[in-house]
């Protein structure tokens, strides 16, 4: 089983999926920039092959040279599950004949316009939407849709240039802030609680799912530096609303013909307990959500996903057996970090629960919390008990407080 990784050390945790495609039984032939010397032993270890490109993001030189490669050597697989690349790893498959998701397939997960036409096509329930180029097109969208609305980039990420906005004065305000955007969807704000979908699938059919919730919504805690945002996996997927969610999430599967591999979508739970599709990808969820899934049930689902990707399996017998949540902080002050407060005791009271203290240290400069949600760092932290693991992770949210001066 010959399988192409591309970009088996960047980012980060595409290591872990370079070990796990090793382990279970594949050889791994990376490409990246630069040459083999620069990945790191620990990941060199796990590679069979390399190739060197030029430049990953440009598709057609990492096609030519794939296929270049490909005369010499058999190749069963080519792969990538960072985002940017996952329309590359489509295109070599297309013209290699390799199987696994078509680049028209790997479309609807990349481009939100498609995205949200193929899931409405079936039925599903999306957000009234418009796609707009102009000031006056957004204009004309929010006078159909009616405030409150979402105005955020077709091609957007992180919830970056995303607005919630209100009324006509703060409209005019926003239009000005997204002016370097080249398009935007004007949206029907859904109000309620906001979850994630994952899932590990074989030929379509979700092998492997959880449900976390965001607390608060990804957009607030994207507008506020004093929230230590929290995501918290959900042991019990048997709750009603829960299961709406999965079942929503089944139908944009079928809906975008989902083939082997990771997805991880968004959704909305309104109060009236209406569930609303918010976008997926055909990748794993950043910002350490796998290894949240890991420790909700002490599986690796880095080997997992190799073991779908090469042999259409997945070893996971294993229950769900927590609730895993992850605590992102952000100091106060700006520059450097000079004190901890409250992580001490949190330890000593709350240490068995604790999987992860990943937080920065005196000394450390702070990172751009707007760039990184994973800001100045973070706990992760698991428990039997919904509302306890919820308690918990809010109380290292507030007592746990860094302070930095320039
Ligand atoms: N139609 C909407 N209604 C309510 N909130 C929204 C809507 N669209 C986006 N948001 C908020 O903005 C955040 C970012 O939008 P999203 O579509 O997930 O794009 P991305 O995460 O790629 O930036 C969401 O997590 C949600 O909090
Ligand atoms: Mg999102």
């Amino acid at each position: 089983m010959n399988v192409v990784f591309l970009s088996p050390a960047y980012p980060l945790e595409m290591q872990d999926y370079t070990r796990g495609l090793a382990e279970v039984g594949a050889n791994v032939i990376g490409v990246g920039e630069g040459p083999v010397s620069m990945v790191p032993p620990k990941v060199r270890k796990y590679l069979s092959d390399y190739i060197t490109v030029p430049k990953l993001f440009d598709e057609q030189a990492v096609c030519d040279a794939v296929l270049q490669y490909s005369k010499r050597h058999h190749i069963d697989r080519v792969e990538s599950l960072w985002e940017p690349l996952t329309l590359t790893a489509a295109s070599i498959r297309e013209q290699l004949r390799i199987p696994g998701m078509s680049r028209a397939t790997v479309l609807g997960f990349r481009d939100k316009s498609i995205m949200k036409d193929r899931i409405a096509k079936a039925g599903l329930r999306v957000p009234y939407a418009f796609r707009c180029k102009s000031s006056r097109e957004i204009e004309a969208a929010a006078e159909r849709i009616g405030f409150p609305i979402i105005v955020k980039p077709i091609a957007g990420a992180g919830s970056a240039d995303t607005y919630r906005v209100d009324s006509s004065s703060q409209l005019q305000r926003v239009l000005k802030q997204v002016q370097h955007v080249e398009e935007v969807s004007t949206e029907e704000f859904i109000d309620g609680r906001e979850f994630t979908y994952d899932t590990v699938c074989v030929d379509g059919r979700p092998i492997y799912e959880n449900v976390a919730e965001y607390l608060p919504r990804p957009l607030i805690a994207r507008s506020n530096e004093w929230i230590s945002p929290i995501i918290i996996t959900i042991k019990d997927l048997n709750k009603p609303h829960i299961k709406h969610g999965i079942k929503l999430g089944h139908g944009v599967l079928k809906a975008l013909n989902m083939g082997t591999g990771f997805t991880h979508m968004e959704w909305y739970l309104t109060p009236k307990g209406e569930v609303v599709f918010g976008e997926i990808g055909c990748r794993p969820g950043g910002a350490h959500l796998v290894d949240q899934m890991n420790f909700t049930s002490d599986i690796d689902l880095f080997r997992e996903w190799a073991r779908a990707i090469c042999w259409k399996d997945v070893h996971i017998q294993n229950p769900r057996l927590y609730n895993c949540a992850i605590v992102f902080k952000r100091a106060m002050g700006q520059g450097t970090i000079r004190k901890i407060g409250g992580l001490e005791t949190f330890m000593q009271k709350y240490g068995r629960s604790v999987m992860v203290d990943n937080i920065l240290r005196p000394g450390a400069r702070r990172r751009n919390w707007k760039q990184t949600l994973v800001s100045d760092g973070f706990i992760i932290l698991r428990h039997t008990n919904w509302i306890t693991a919820k308690h918990l992770a809010e109380k290292a949210a507030t007592d746990i407080q860094l302070f930095a001066t320039p």
